[in-house]
């Protein structure tokens, strides 16, 4: 039989660490206990449609959308996981208004944790893929003091960490800490994540684009001009280029990072931000994209330049191949 060589995600983590000679082993012991919660998560949505979690809670989330009862789930895993790790001074959710204290027995870390619990959840019904996604700072505040807003609020390039889950045909977790990007796959038989890829480079060039047309009305005519343009016939250029757009934003990112390609969410004009949260959505996936060889900008500027102003900030983003 051939030797199979395979590396768990908590030991990666641990040989990762060893390359930094300062690290005290507290990202770590973070990303472990986020891992952990992925697999809880994980666990719920490939049961969904077997037990009475489906269907709106009746809710609106801080967006005034819909809330799903996975959503909430997933919310309140990741805080349950990731309260008392002591590795955290503070996080943020999608699905909170507000910051999210820690507790103050293990309010000592000094990390800030910020998550999108569940992503793309209008497919939730249909057993289409949907993703967690985190972005990790460290703290600007003092040590031993309660995190604040100001340790959330911080650009995207100064993140230490981010990633994301994919509950799809498999679950997959990938993430970078600042050094290259690696994704790993969920062994459902004995719960482990397996480095499934490693050192992840994006395509330079693909024929994927990614954008919801239904808007197309709504656009401003620079972008219709561009998606008319990825439409026509050139040979030189191997356009026409194929859409592909599943309405799960980290789903449809992961597809891109993998074989290339570009994924917008813009301003239109009836939502002059676009849709998609910069904390919690463009953020970490523009630290990853970099960290993969792409590019991921609001139209003007670097999505990781952009100064925060409020923790649930829309902004337009295209993200994907240089
Ligand atoms: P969430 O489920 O966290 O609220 O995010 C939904 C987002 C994103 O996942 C997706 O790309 C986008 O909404 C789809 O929006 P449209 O339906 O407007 O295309
Ligand atoms: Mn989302
Ligand atoms: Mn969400």
């Amino acid at each position: 039989m051939a030797k199979i060589k395979f590396l768990t995600l908590a030991r990666h983590i641990i040989e990762e660490e060893k390359k930094h000679p300062h690290a005290t082993g507290e990202l770590s012991g973070l990303l472990h206990d986020l891992s952990l919660a992925a697999k809880v998560i994980s666990l719920e949505v490939n049961k969904a449609g077997l037990v009475d979690i489906l269907g709106f809670t009746g809710d609106s989330n801080v967006h005034g959308e819909r809330v799903k009862k996975l959503d909430i789930f997933a919310h309140d895993m990741l805080i349950w996981a990731m309260d008392h790790g002591g590795h955290l001074c503070v996080m943020a959710s999608e699905e909170e208004e507000d910051i999210i204290h820690i507790p103050p027995k293990y309010n000592i870390g000094k990390y800030v944790l910020l998550f999108d619990p569940l992503d793309g959840s209008s497919n939730i019904d249909a057993n289409v893929s949907i993703g967690t996604i985190f972005s990790i700072y460290r703290r600007v505040s003092p040590a031993g003091e309660p995190g604040t807003l100001e340790d959330c609020l911080q650009q995207g390039f100064k993140q230490v960490a981010a990633g994301y889950v994919v509950y799809g045909s498999s679950t997959i977790l990938v993430y970078t800490a600042g050094n290259g990007v690696h994704g790993f796959t969920l062994d459902p038989a004995f719960g482990e994540f397996i480095l499934s890829h490693k050192n992840i480079q994006t395509p330079k060039k693909s024929k994927i684009y990614s954008i919801n047309e239904g808007n197309y009305l709504y656009w401003h005519p620079g972008l219709k001009k561009y998606i008319k343009y990825l439409q026509e016939e050139d040979e030189q250029t191997g356009r026409p280029y194929t859409g592909r757009y599943i309405g799960s934003m980290i789903a449809d990112f992961h597809r891109n990072l993998l074989y290339g390609g570009i994924f917008m969410y813009p301003a239109d004009s009836r939502n002059p931000n676009g849709k998609l949260r910069l904390m919690y959505e463009c953020n970490p996936v523009a630290f990853i994209i970099e960290q993969a060889g792409g590019k991921a900008i609001d139209g003007k500027q670097r999505i990781l330049d952009i100064k925060p102003e409020n923790l649930h900030q829309r902004v337009p983003i295209f993200v994907g191949s240089e």
